[in-house]
């Protein structure tokens, strides 16, 4: 579904990622890991289109993506959950829900997007008519994703979902992505919390600063001596 090959990007000219090749093949889970400022959000952003690649090739479902806007990537189907959620606070749960699926031509759809959103989040549907600012940070973030699945993309990238929430809470809204993938989207994550990333998902990359390390199926990765070394203190 999705192929980066040889990917370099970085800001005002001055690579962070150098070099990264990666695919998603649909309905897998796929990780990205490492540590915090590895160029794993970096990465996210090239495929998504709000930074421009330097070089290298991103394919998705066939076709070359790369240096496509922002927006027309993510008509194709391919949506991107910033670090940080970037909520409108100010608006309420259902509002920020519709604004996620204002490139869902139909309003059917919309509604059916809604009906599906609400059943992976419950809370949310009880929520609808608060403002965004008033839930907690699980919630929050639980929003930001359901935000995402509203224009109902066929692959959701999500970047470090557990940022900033409680240690109790990350295992919760991480599941959510195992749930999410169930129903047919396929999923990227980015995560700094390793151990669990690679617990739930199908393949994994390990991001040292700016290139792919190591790579393989998550359970693999869980018992490869480097990384249980340098991300899971053992
Ligand atoms: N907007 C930016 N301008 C300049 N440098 C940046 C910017 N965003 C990130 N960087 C740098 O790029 C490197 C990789 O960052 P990032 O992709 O955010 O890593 P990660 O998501 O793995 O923590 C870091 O050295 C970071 O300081
Ligand atoms: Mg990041």
């Amino acid at each position: 579904m999705l192929r980066v090959e040889g990917l370099s990007a970085g800001y005002d000219g001055v690579p962070v990622v150098f070099d990264v090749s990666f695919e998603v093949a649909e309905g897998e889970i796929v990780a990205i890991v490492g540590s915090n400022g590895a160029g794993k959000t970096t990465v996210l952003r090239a495929v998504s289109g709000l930074v421009r690649p330097m070089s290298g090739r991103i394919e998705f479902m066939g076709r070359d993506i790369s240096g496509l806007p922002a927006h027309a990537i993510t008509s194709l189907g391919l949506v991107h959950v910033p670090e940080g959620r970037r909520l409108f606070a100010k608006m309420t749960v259902l509002d920020n829900l519709l604004l996620g699926a204002h490139t869902v031509p139909d309003e059917k759809l919309v509604s059916v997007a809604l009906g599906e959103v609400y059943e992976i989040f419950p809370v949310l549907k009880e929520r609808a008519g608060q403002k965004a600012e008033t839930l907690s940070g699980g919630e929050q973030q639980m929003l930001a994703i359901a935000r995402g699945l509203m224009s109902r993309p066929k692959l959701l990238m999500v970047d470090e979902m557990s940022l900033g929430l409680a240690p109790i809470l990350v295992d919760r809204v991480l599941d959510v992505l195992t749930e999410i993938s169930k129903r047919g989207v396929t999923v990227l994550m980015v995560e700094q919390k390793v151990e669990k990333a690679l617990e739930m998902a199908d393949r994994a990359y390990v991001l040292q600063t700016g290139r792919v390390v190591l790579s393989g199926t998550g359970e693999e990765l869980l018992g490869h001596p480097d990384v249980k070394k340098a991300y899971l203190g053992m």
